[in-house]
């Protein structure tokens, strides 16, 4: 797996989102991506999925050029899209949810269904279960075994942890982990929460207002001075 992302420029009309955005995600790796509400953290993940055309710059994945590429034939080459919100489809059950990730997938593969339901026993038990009845982290675990179905070598993850309590972060983290390593699948995960990120990755990037402001090492950018007062609070 290789993916590099190249002087990338994305704006909503004419307002600009991302600046010269530049980033890469080497094999088998867990890199985050942090920043504030409205940084262009989202946007970053959506160029990448194909959901918006970048007005200039370049996203490389396994040597092909994806920028401006239609999101399911991303989803075939390769990258899947756990998106902010978690975004289950309400009125289908949980195996229908599962189905649905893996629906660019030309032959299914029973064995990645049974390693998504043993890495969330939980939704084992509710396959049946409509998916807007789960909890939010039950959801959250959904939104990524679904994002798993289509057998990504890089799974991009927008805010896992949003509106979950620490206890369950924890465990997801863990089991994002253990992702990782099982598969080895390469992983960029975006995040507002700096600590726990920069906990699970290798290495991580700062973006703010659009353009990327710190990168490097996460355990050097844990100890950042700047970081700390920014985006790690007191006593990180
Ligand atoms: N569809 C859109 N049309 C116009 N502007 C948009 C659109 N989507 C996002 N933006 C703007 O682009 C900027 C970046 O938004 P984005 O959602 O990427 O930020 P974010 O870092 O993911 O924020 P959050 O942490 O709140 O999810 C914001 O100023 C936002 O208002
Ligand atoms: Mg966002």
């Amino acid at each position: 797996m290789n993916f590099e992302i190249k002087d990338l420029f994305v704006a909503y009309g004419g307002i600009h989102a991302l600046t010269s955005v530049s980033l890469e995600v080497r094999e088998g790796e867990i890199v985050c991506l942090i920043g504030a509400n409205g940084a262009g953290k989202s946007t970053l993940l959506r160029s990448i999925s194909g959901l918006i055309k970048p007005k200039k710059g370049s996203i490389v994945f396994n040597n092909t050029e994806i920028a401006g590429v239609a999101p399911h034939k991303i989803v075939a080459l390769g990258i899947s899209h756990s998106p902010e919100g978690r975004r289950v489809f309400a009125t289908l059950t949980v195996g229908e949810n599962l189905l649905m990730g893996s629906y660019v997938l030309k032959k299914k593969n029973k064995a990645t269904f049974d390693f998504v339901l043993e890495t969330f026993p939980i939704l084992k038990e509710r396959l049946r279960q409509y998916a807007g009845t789960l909890s939010g982290g039950e959801q959250q675990m959904l939104a990524i075994g679904r994002s798993l179905m289509a057998e990504p070598k890089l799974l991009l993850l927008d805010e896992p942890s949003l509106g979950l309590a620490p206890i369950i972060t924890k465990e997801l983290f863990s089991l994002i982990k253990k992702i990782n390593e099982a598969r080895k699948i390469s992983i960029l995960i975006v995040e507002q929460n700096a600590k726990a990120a920069l906990k699970l990755s290798k290495r991580g990037y700062v973006l703010d207002v659009g353009k990327i402001t710190f990168s490097g090492d996460s355990k050097t950018l844990q100890n950042s001075p700047e970081l700390k007062e920014s985006y790690l609070g007191k006593g990180a």
